[in-house]
């Protein structure tokens, strides 16, 4: 031992938390319950001890050595010593069980040249990769997780502990490894170099479109004092292999990189992450030479522009050597840009470029990554001046212009994070241009984490995408992105997260998982498509990764598993039919916070997100035949082709292309029906499914099977879903019903028999009130306290609802401002109460008004009925807030209405 520099036990002061609050994410490291063969095994393989090739404080490997201790002991109950080696690792090789954990090159230096271990090649590595070479299990040989660099052993350890904390043995679930000489080599190369996050983070500590709490990097206008949370995020991220993150919103304020003070605080977030290797990038505006910099231009091709950027660039590598590049929003949404000198978008990417160039270090230059989120104001008249066509209009001609460290940022589809959209053509014309796609982890457009809505499904549908045949070639997104299929060096993944101060980090615990997948599908983009093959070596499939998630979660039960995973499944596919079916967009309220229903906010109002319902027909026509030449950007010609025509465009897209009545049968195979009966269905479907995921989840209640923290947070948000979903699906039918005048063939739309509205009870203290618009409450009317005080709204139960037993659900309108609360009796006793304070238990953007937003339901189970009973609501309003209400309904069991 002598030839160790220092030996060390690292005290373990850190007992199980006792609450589950969801901070430490998927990194529990909880002890293995039910433990089976495969668990004593790897129990009993723990080793003696873990050597570690570095002794830097602060170096990621360090930090991998420190997780290595922490599972084993959380997993294992296994204390562990940390021995660090520096000079030579060869005197502990082969006479003591040990796991090595460094480079590889510092393995081959320092340990590799022995007789119980001999040199691992390297070759085979990329940056950021790893290997793990596992013994077999009567082998006295070493355990080695190796990088290529610094931040590929600490990816190589966080993988391998992901699969012991979940009870497996990593040699066996290895994919691309090799066995020979009694051990198991397994490689792992990310598939891109750029695996980043965006943060909109404002400043002032707001975070634009984040549901997770306050920004955990900002506040008052400064960078924040206590950096431990910033760290912690950083452990998550690196967890799953991401390697920067963006700090600040895209819509940038120029006081970021303006003040020494703000430089400096950049460089300590930076310092916080680069124990777990991710880096800092941060988000430029465009104007800032003449917005802070007292120039009177921010022309990219001004002598003084270029220089004021220089100094700009020069001062963040100053502090921060390792700074990961900029991001850029450029003439996009009143944003300043290169336009407004004429210049292109590539000479103001270029700009930024340059500079980056100038002043990192040439082995790993900084990267440009410029947004393809790039659209002037629209007409609130033309549908034909096409938002969607925007970006192969504005970049196609540009490609090959940009230089080699600027990623063009594409948002997976052609208008904005919406339900589902065709993947961007944009993909198929980057062909001398490093591309990265842009996904959104924060659900802006997707419930605002209030709704489950697990997304690895639907960024599959875009990273499968075949751009169709370019010089006898397919060009499939996934293979764009990784610079494989056009020869980029450089390409990859930006995530938008918005995580926040939240325990649960996104504001909500499910919403995690996405995350989770994000990071994976990072790193592995070409994985995972689904090819129906359950025996398929991939394993990140999106059913791979939410069990994995769950596993880690919440633990190995197989009912919980499979429970969380089958509604993970279905929840995009539900959402979407809830809120958007046939390819119209997520039809929220795109002009104010994109959480609810209101389809008419999209047609008229210069945003561009058309869906032109009239009372003959909905859909955009995109054709180049008759429409706005969209399909028509595809590079591939069969790609082209197909969506040109109805016949052959897939249903899930058929309004997103083509402008039809209402009445069109629906092509390809399945049902046959109408546009309009398929609207019906698919809202009362999609409903229906997210009704399902209350009683799914309350069984894992009844065999307790989670903890109590966090299983009733979950149940609140999955009963808000439920709730929420009826009032989509109200709204949605109720506005193609009114506006088209044809039936539901079911007869369920706007015929409700188990509801009593509000607005027909005897109420004291309340008033009627419009609610806008209409179609997000029942019968278009709520009501609403006159005065302060108590008011009450109370009927005589209908005789069309028998005595029985109910589920008496209450829809009412929870607003910012204000917490009302609430009660509601049967003759006079009261059978539950609430308060509507949403604002203080979701995340969601709030709203100050009555609408589709604010419109919530409560649901009390077991309501007994009789003849004759009186049904009575109390409401005390609070605040702004005026304890509205909607209606009442008793829900026999399985009706969902
Ligand atoms: C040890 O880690 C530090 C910090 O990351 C790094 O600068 C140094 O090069 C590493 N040393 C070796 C020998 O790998
Ligand atoms: C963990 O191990 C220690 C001895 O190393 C033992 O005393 C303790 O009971 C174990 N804890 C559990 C939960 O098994
Ligand atoms: C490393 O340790 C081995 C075994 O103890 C010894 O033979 C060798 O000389 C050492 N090498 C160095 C560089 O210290
Ligand atoms: C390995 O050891 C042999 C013999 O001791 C020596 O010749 C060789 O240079 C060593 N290789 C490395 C990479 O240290
Ligand atoms: C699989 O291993 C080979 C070397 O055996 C390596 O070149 C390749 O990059 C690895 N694949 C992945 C996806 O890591
Ligand atoms: C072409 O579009 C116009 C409306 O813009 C419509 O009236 C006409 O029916 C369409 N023709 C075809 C062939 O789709
Ligand atoms: C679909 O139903 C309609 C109306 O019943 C019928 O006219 C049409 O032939 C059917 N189409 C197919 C493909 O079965
Ligand atoms: C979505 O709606 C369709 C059409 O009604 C239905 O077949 C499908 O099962 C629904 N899916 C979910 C998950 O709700
Ligand atoms: C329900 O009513 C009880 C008794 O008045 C009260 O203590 C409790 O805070 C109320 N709960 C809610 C959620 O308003």
């Amino acid at each position: 031992m002598r030839f160790l520099l220092g030996i060390c036990l690292i005290a373990l002061t850190a007992t199980r938390a006792a609450a589950e609050s969801g901070i430490d994410a998927w990194l529990r490291y909880a002890p293995l319950n039910a433990p089976d063969a495969t668990v004593a095994t790897l129990s009993a393989q723990a080793p003696n001890h873990i050597v570690v090739l570095n002794a830097t404080a602060g170096s990621p490997i360090i930090t991998a050595s420190q997780e290595l201790q922490k599972a084993f002991q959380g997993v294992f109950n296994k204390t562990i010593d940390i021995l660090y080696a520096a000079d030579n690792c060869s005197s502990v090789i082969g006479s003591v069980k040990v796991l090595i954990v460094g480079t590889a090159t510092s393995f081959n230096r320092l340990c590799g040249n022995n007789s119980s271990s001999s040199l691992v090649s390297s070759s085979d590595l990329v940056p950021d990769g790893y290997l793990w070479q596992l013994p077999s299990h009567d082998s006295s040989l070493p355990t080695l997780l190796l990088g290529q660099n610094e931040r590929g052993t600490l990816y190589g350890t966080f993988s391998y502990l992901l699969e012991l904390a979940q009870g497996n043995d990593p040699a066996k679930t290895a994919s691309n490894a090799t066995t020979t000489n009694g051990h198991t080599t397994h490689i792992s190369n990310p598939a891109a170099p750029v695996r980043w996050v965006n943060q909109w983070d404002n400043l002032d500590g707001s975070i634009e479109r984040g549901y997770g709490g306050k920004s955990l990097f900002f506040s008052g206008g400064k960078v924040v004092t206590d950096l431990r949370r910033a760290a912690a995020y950083a452990r998550i991220l690196a967890s799953v292999g991401i390697n920067a993150v963006v700090v600040n919103n895209v819509n940038a304020d120029a006081a970021l990189v303006h003040t020494p003070a703000n430089i400096e605080g950049l460089g300590r977030i930076a310092d916080a992450f680069r124990p777990y290797g991710v880096r800092v990038g941060v988000s430029l505006n465009f104007a800032s030479p003449q917005s802070v910099g007292g120039l009177s231009t921010y022309d990219p091709l001004d002598k003084s522009v270029v220089s004021f950027w220089d100094g700009v660039t020069l001062q963040l590598y100053e502090r921060i050597p390792d700074l990961a590049g900029f991001l850029v929003k450029g003439d996009s949404e009143g944003q300043p840009g290169p336009k407004k000198y004429g210049r292109t978008l590539a000479e103001g990417a270029n700009l930024f470029a340059r500079a980056l160039r100038k002043h990192s270090p040439a082995d790993s230059p900084g990267i440009l990554m410029y947004r393809a989120f790039v659209y002037d104001q629209l007409q609130e008249s033309n549908w034909r001046a096409d938002r969607a066509n925007a970006a192969v209009t504005y970049f196609s001609p540009l490609d090959g212009q940009f230089d080699d460290n600027v990623v063009v940022q594409v948002k997976y589809g052609p208008i904005d994070f919406q339900v589902r959209e065709p993947a961007s053509p944009l993909f198929g014309h980057l062909q001398k241009t490093n591309a990265a796609i842009e996904l959104q982890v924060t659900q802006e457009y997707l419930g605002q984490q209030c709704h489950l809505v697990y997304l690895p499904p639907l960024w599959r549908t875009v990273l499968d995408f075949d751009m169709g045949k370019v010089d006898g070639e397919p060009s499939v997104v996934r293979d764009i992105i990784t610079g494989e299929r056009f020869n980029r060096l450089l390409g990859g993944s930006a995530g938008v997260v918005n995580a926040g101060t939240s325990d649960t980090w996104l504001g909500s615990h499910l919403a995690q998982a996405n995350l989770y997948a994000y990071g994976r599908m990072a790193w592995d983009p070409t994985a995972g498509h689904d090819d129906g093959n359950d025996n398929s070596s991939t394993l990140s499939t999106p059913r791979h990764i939410i069990e994995s998630w769950t596993k880690l979660t919440f633990g190995r039960d197989p009912t919980l598993v499979n429970t969380v995973a089958d509604m993970a499944l279905a929840s995009w596919p539900a959402y979407e039919n809830y809120t958007g079916n046939l390819g119209t967009q997520t039809l929220t309220d795109i002009l104010y916070t994109h959480f609810g229903p209101n389809p008419a906010s999209q047609d008229g109002n210069g945003w561009g997100q058309w869906t032109r319902a009239d009372k003959n027909g909905v859909g955009m026509d995109r054709t180049v035949r008759n429409g706005t030449g969209f399909a028509g950007q595809y590079v591939g010609k069969e790609v082209a082709a197909q969506f040109e025509s109805v016949e052959t465009t897939p249903r899930d897209l058929l309004l997103w292309f083509h402008h039809v009545p209402y009445t069109q049968r629906l092509p390809g195979p399945g049902e046959n029906t109408t546009v309009i009966q398929h609207i019906y269905d698919a809202h009362y479907a999609g409903a229906e499914t997210a009704a399902l995921f209350v009683t799914r989840w309350a069984a894992l209640n009844a065999s307790g099977l989670i903890d109590p923290e966090r299983y009733a947070s979950i149940a609140r948000q999955l009963a808000f879903q439920a709730g929420h979903a009826i009032v989509w699906r109200d709204a949605i039918c109720g506005f193609f019903a009114g506006l088209s005048g044809i039936a539901d063939r079911h007869d369920r739309v706007r015929h409700h028999p188990w509801r009593i509205e509000a607005e027909a009870m005897t109420l004291h203290g309340y008033t009627k009130q419009a609610v806008s618009p209409a179609i997000t409450a029942s019968g278009g009317q709520a009501i609403v306290a006159a005065g302060r005080g108590q008011a009450s709204a109370s009927a005589t139960i209908p005789t069309s609802i028998p005595p029985g037993v109910y589920t008496l659900a209450v829809n009412y309108f929870d607003l910012a401002g204000g917490r009302s609360s609430y009660a509601v009796q049967i003759n006079g006793k009261t059978i539950g109460n609430w308060t509507g304070n949403a604002e203080d238990v979701f995340g969601k953007a709030t709203s100050t008004h009555l609408d589709g937003h604010s419109a919530t339901r409560v649901s009390f189970l077991n309501v007994v009925v009789a003849a004759g009973d009186t049904v009575t609501v109390l409401g005390t309003p609070d605040g702004a807030e005026q304890a509205a209400l909607d209606y009442v309904s008793f829900l026999p069991e399985g009706v969902v209405d």
